[in-house]
């Protein structure tokens, strides 16, 4: 399976985008998080920023919608050219057809489900996604402590989606460290996203090879 990190640029100084972008050129996606005060308590960027960011990023975007509407709003981000596009489960109206929307226009496709947020109702519609993400904190925030409950859910998801014979990665997003990486790696997750853990470093470009390194087991 493939071993994927996606350092979440959350934590990052937005002052100097560029630069902070530049430190993550060895992952393979840049982790865009964008909270619109609805969704989550916190208010980050939005599209004409993430615009900038697919242009200057070294890596392909991976755009983490926690906003209301979706539907409404998911498909500019395709089109703006991230390459992977996740939205709530709990926020869209028509996750499949939303989802279709976004490979039409060229995106990945991700379905992110907050930590109490059940996985079973989606176990028959796995191959419509090209990820799952499940929320290992509250979304909201940077910083939080991972949370132990979500492994049984990552791990009845990867067991789902092993019955099938589609390739949908599980995303784990929220409290990933090297103190934690391996727990989600063992219970099934294959892409990682970290925030803190890269951008606290003395070396962001270090963290990332340990944390895949730790990932790979
Ligand atoms: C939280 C965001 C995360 C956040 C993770 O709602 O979705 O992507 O940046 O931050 P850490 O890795 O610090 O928990
Ligand atoms: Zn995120």
């Amino acid at each position: 399976m493939a071993i994927v990190i996606s350092p979440s640029i959350l934590s990052c100084d937005f002052a100097d985008l560029r630069g902070e972008l530049a430190k993550i050129a060895g992952a393979d996606f840049a982790h865009v998080d964008v909270m619109d005060n609805h969704f989550v308590p916190n208010l980050t960027l939005g599209l004409p920023v993430v615009e900038r960011i697919v242009a200057a990023s070294p890596v392909p975007v991976d755009a983490h919608l926690m906003i209301a509407e979706p539907d409404r709003w998911a498909p500019a981000y395709a089109e703006a050219g991230c390459a992977s596009v996740t939205f709530h489960a709990e926020a869209a109206t028509a996750p499949v057809r939303l989802a279709r929307e976004l490979r039409s226009a060229g995106a990945r496709a991700g379905l992110a489900l907050r930590p109490a947020t059940p996985v079973e109702p989606y176990l028959d519609l796995l191959g419509e996604f090209d990820m799952i993400l499940v929320m290992t904190v509250e979304p909201g925030f940077g910083g939080q402590s991972f949370l132990d409950g979500t492994l049984p859910k990552i791990t009845r998801l990867r067991e789902a989606i092993a019955r099938t014979d589609a390739d949908v990665w599980v995303q784990v997003d929220g409290g990933i460290s090297r103190a934690t990486i391996e727990r989600a790696a063992d219970a099934g997750a294959n892409v990682f996203v970290a925030g803190s853990a890269v951008y606290s470093a003395q070396d962001a470009a270090a963290e990332v090879d340990a944390l895949r390194s730790l990932a790979q087991g």
